[in-house]
């Protein structure tokens, strides 16, 4: 089966049944894409932030930010297929998603037919195992694989850099799919500069039960009169340092999503009892993360996160290692 690493996705060439799933080797990569006749198969990751500065606030509304994220090991699904007759249908099995012209995944795809005068319709079925409303990035991991989807069902030999720029009108987040699976990112966040990682990161992801929405959280938030520099974060991840790496994490959206959700103190001050390397907030939450020494260190926290019930939370937990 011929295969090819091309800007950081693995593509497969199959005539394969496209009911193949990926294997448990994904972590090698970013993005994993199938390509059989007439479709194609994304497999997109969620990302962790591991440091999270917000600077000042924009004229358009928007806030410029230092942020480091990281792409893990939990993915989506996208299947792509032409469909002959021009018509854009996006189905899912998660059935509170809109699967409307609101979706990033039709924004995506009337983007592309726009900037490149293609009229041909497609058929897309999203298989959503990263959590919603939770700070994973997952809707812009989602908006990043059709475009990189489309990009080879159509043939239109973009490469990563174009394709991130398409990403930018998208979403603050989406860019840094075509650059990690580390990255420190600026303005808005799109603005992505690739970082050296010396080793993957063993992290447990704790959902809450409550989602937040970005603009909320960014909403309730108190500026900083003096931001936290991130130069510790990026030398502690470049060194492969996980305990320096745990004591340099930092949310700045962490006590405006406490504020509207309590439920991720909770889980912070769960997962903070078990001493893992590192606990923090990703993104605009809800989800809370421990940094784990190694492999075993991360099964450890994730047993006693699902074991102890008792005190009423039902965070869902997923151990996952971060691209690499
Ligand atoms: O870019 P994205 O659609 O992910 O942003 C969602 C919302 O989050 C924006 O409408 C804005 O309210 C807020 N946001 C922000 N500054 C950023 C990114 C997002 O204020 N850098």
């Amino acid at each position: 089966m011929p295969c090819e690493l091309q800007d950081g996705c693995f593509v497969v060439d199959s005539d394969l049944d496209p009911n193949v799933e990926a294997s448990s080797s994904c972590h090698l990569t970013i993005m994993w894409i199938i390509r059989c006749a007439g479709a194609v198969r994304v497999w997109t990751p969620a990302k962790v932030n591991l440091f999270l500065e917000v600077l000042s606030r924009r004229p358009d509304g928007f806030h410029d930010l230092a942020t480091l994220m990281v792409t893990v090991g939990l993915y989506d699904t996208l299947e792509i297929r032409e469909d002959s007759t021009g018509e854009v249908r996006l189905t899912c099995d998660v059935p509170t998603l809109s699967t409307g012209e609101d979706n990033l995944i039709v924004k995506a795809v009337r983007l592309m037919q726009r900037r490149y005068a293609v009229t041909a319709g497609v058929e897309i079925r999203l298989r959503k195992r990263i959590p919603m409303a939770a700070g994973l990035a997952g809707g812009s991991s989602d908006a990043a694989a059709t475009l990189a989807g489309l990009d080879r069902l159509w043939r239109l030999g973009l490469g990563n850099d174009e394709l991130g720029r398409l990403g930018a009108e998208l979403g603050s987040d989406v860019t840094f799919f075509f650059h990690g699976p580390a990255a420190w990112c600026t303005g808005r966040g799109e603005v992505v500069e690739p970082l050296p990682m010396r080793k993957p990161l063993d992290l447990v992801l704790a959902c809450p039960e409550v989602g937040l929405s970005t603009a909320s959280v960014f909403r309730a938030l108190t500026l900083p009169s003096t931001p936290i520099p991130g130069d510790e974060v990026r030398q502690a991840l470049e060194g492969g340092e996980i305990d320096r790496l745990g004591k340099a994490l930092h949310n700045r959206l962490e006590e405006p999503a406490t504020k509207l959700a309590p439920e991720v103190a909770r889980s912070r001050e769960r997962i903070a009892r078990l001493d893992p390397a590192g606990v923090l907030m990703s993104g605009s939450g809800s989800t809370v993360f421990a940094l784990a020494r190694d492999a075993a260190d991360a099964l450890r926290l994730s047993r006693s996160l699902t074991s102890r019930h008792d005190d009423g939370v039902r965070d869902r937990v997923f151990v996952v290692r971060s691209c690499f």
